[in-house]
């Protein structure tokens, strides 16, 4: 295997399905039980405020009870591992707003669609650690206003740090995408802009995804299998 130095990971659902922590497009998907368009997009939450708050108020309680599995556990290790050795870069960047990679003790992370346990003033736009409930319209630690909505990146808004992603993707010598179907940009183009730019690129999911072509390694199974396994591989080399 090439000398592996920065590596850039794309991590989805699928890496906390196993902790219990519900998925988007499966069968029993959140998106089967609640129209996006009515909880996950800026309209949604100006037509039925109440609607969005109670939702990722539950979202936010399922996070707080779950724990880190044992996919991500391995990648806090590897990302330890990498700083200790200063073998090279490394960067987790998430799509999921749990906070099981940082539980884990993964210190590199980087949530692009926002995070359950974070409240955004729409009145001073300040962000708080928020693990309560924001139904009742709480005032903002800040400001005092009763504006706090989730700190969700909703559809049809713009994912956080997209400028540092996209430079990490064209650093990387290697990618790997784990738990994502492959359904939403730009994350979904992240292989690609990794692979243009010379990285090799790895899936690490349960089933073939709507990106698997795009890889040069895809391999099929539970996450907290396949990420223990990958990242001995490469602590080996
Ligand atoms: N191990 C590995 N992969 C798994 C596991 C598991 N135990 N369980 C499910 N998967 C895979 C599924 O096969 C699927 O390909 O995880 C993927 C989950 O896909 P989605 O439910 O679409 O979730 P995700 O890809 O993270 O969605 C992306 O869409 O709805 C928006 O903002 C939301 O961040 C989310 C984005």
């Amino acid at each position: 295997m090439a000398e592996i130095r920065n590596i850039a990971i794309l991590t989805g659902a699928g890496i906390s399905a196993e902790s219990g922590l519900r998925t988007f497009r499966a069968e029993d998907g959140l998106w089967e039980d609640y129209p996006i368009e009515e909880v996950a997009t800026p309209q949604g939450f100006r037509r039925d405020p109440d609607l969005v708050q109670r939702f990722y108020d539950a979202r936010r309680e399922n996070v707080l009870a779950a724990q880190p599995n044992a996919a991500h556990a391995a990648l806090a290790r590897l990302d330890a591992e990498w700083a200790k050795t200063e073998r090279g870069e490394l960067l987790i960047v998430t799509q999921n707003i749990d906070d099981l990679h940082e539980r884990a003790g993964a210190s590199r992370v980087l949530h692009m669609h926002g995070e359950a346990l974070s409240a955004w003033c729409t009145a001073c736009d300040a962000r708080h650690p928020w693990a309560g409930t924001l139904r009742d319209g709480p005032p903002c630690p800040a400001c005092g206003a009763a504006a706090l909505r989730p700190d969700i990146v909703w559809f049809g808004e713009m994912p956080y740090q997209m400028e540092r992603i996209f430079a990490a993707l064209a650093r990387a010598d290697l990618f790997v995408s784990i738990g994502t179907s492959g359904a939403v940009y730009p994350a979904a183009g992240f292989v690609q802009q990794a692979a243009s730019h010379g990285a090799r690129t790895l899936e690490l999911n349960l089933e073939r995804s709507q990106g698997s072509q795009w890889f040069d390694e895809s391999r099929l199974g539970p996450a907290s299998e396949l990420v223990p396994a990958w990242v001995e591989e490469v602590l080996e080399t």
